[in-house]
């Protein structure tokens, strides 16, 4: 295999930069750009419309890429959503329709849980489809719809850009779900498709704010403990935030529902635990606002991941906003990512860990 870490210091740094283009690069498989419609060339042997249900399953950050479609599907497709880390699936036994659909998200294709998820669904007359970036893999030969993220090979243990295919995949999914339920109209499906098609360029602003970065990091890297919050599709964000830092940085992190705060964590709050809210303006940015406020009044760092609109409206008295550019809320958390991926990267660098191959860890976990 010959990849190079080209000018950058670890190949998650490389991974986290190539994202512009990698983004558009699944885009330009999964969206006809002329005609501004997402076209899906997969031969589907099912149909959107006739499912009442789609199961998902997954590991670690392709499992926060499933949670973060969930709110797409039902949203945008009016379609449910069953989605389980696939180390858990199994063991409630769930009862499965015959002819119904399930989904599974794997990198590498080879993650064992996640392929074990797929023998039951197939067992319980699925259809079974995956997201996979490695095509010659054991998840996607036994996958009766195989839909490539095009992302390159991964190298770094931390998953990155392989998040970010996967999300714009999985949201070209739940357009076509959309439109195949007579969700999303063809003007919305436009815009939609828009959104999508601004991300690249979106994507390359967000890493602008490396060298902000890097400061609040060098704070971060002297924390024991640090909380992410985020509601709606932000959560799994949260999640995958805490994940991340939690991998390279061994700094203990947590990802929670902005809304659960208060019925537990908000007692670990102080001065000493740094709390990064992502909370890009949308519908929900004022009720985080108010879970802001409870942080702030019991003397918590706020680190408030944001766009110009948000850190207007809900930026006041905040002394560190990371600012993302204002995109459509369909994509944001895609957007939402790049930072969490670059907090965690410059945290680790300042513990001096070894970032590509964190201690304990493996890229693909193929046991049980
Ligand atoms: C992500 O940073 C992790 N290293 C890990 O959670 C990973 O996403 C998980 O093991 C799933 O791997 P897969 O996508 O290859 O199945």
């Amino acid at each position: 295999l010959l990849v190079d870490k080209g000018n950058h210091r670890h190949f998650m740094a490389k991974e986290i930069y190539e994202q512009p283009e990698t983004i558009s690069h699944t885009l330009s498989h999964y969206v006809d750009m002329g005609a501004e419609k997402v076209a899906i060339r997969e031969t589907l042997p099912f149909d959107f419309a006739d499912l009442s249900r789609l199961t998902m399953s997954a590991c670690g950050t392709a499992y926060y890429a499933g949670a973060i479609a969930k709110y797409w599907f039902e949203r945008y497709a009016r379609l449910p959503v069953d989605i389980d880390v696939a180390s858990e699936f199994r063991y409630r036994e769930p009862p499965l329709e015959k002819g119904g659909l399930s989904l599974f998200i794997s990198q590498s294709g080879e993650t064992a849980d996640t392929l074990a998820a797929l023998r039951y669904c197939t067992g319980q007359g699925q259809h079974v489809a995956s997201l996979v970036n490695t095509l010659e893999s054991t998840i996607a030969r036994e996958s009766g719809v195989v839909f490539p993220i095009l992302c390159g090979p991964e190298i770094g243990v931390a998953s990155t850009k392989a998040l970010t295919a996967q999300l714009t995949a999985l949201a070209s999914l739940a357009i076509a779900a959309g439109r195949a339920r007579g969700v999303v109209s063809a003007e919305q499906e436009t815009e939609l498709v828009r959104a999508m098609t601004a991300l690249p360029s979106a994507v390359s602003a967000a890493l602008a704010a490396e060298a902000q970065i890097m400061d609040i990091s060098k704070r971060l890297s002297k924390a024991k403990d640090v909380l992410y919050l985020g509601r709606g599709a932000m959560f799994p964000v949260a999640m995958e935030g805490a994940l991340k830092l939690k991998e390279i940085s061994y700094i203990h992190a947590e990802g929670y529902a902005a809304g659960e705060l208060k019925h537990g964590p908000i007692a670990l709050v102080d001065e000493a635990m740094p709390v990064i809210v992502v909370a890009p303006s949308d519908e929900l940015v004022d009720k985080t606002l108010s879970n802001m406020q409870e942080v702030a009044a019991r003397g918590g760092n706020i680190i408030l991941i944001t766009d110009p609109e948000g850190a207007r409206t809900v930026g006041h008295g905040v002394a560190d906003i990371i600012e993302i550019p204002r995109v459509h809320s369909f994509v944001a958390p895609i957007l939402a990512t790049i930072p969490v991926q670059l907090l965690a990267y410059h945290t680790a660098v300042f513990m001096g860990t070894d970032v590509d191959q964190p201690r304990n860890l493996a890229k693909s976990v193929t046991v049980e």
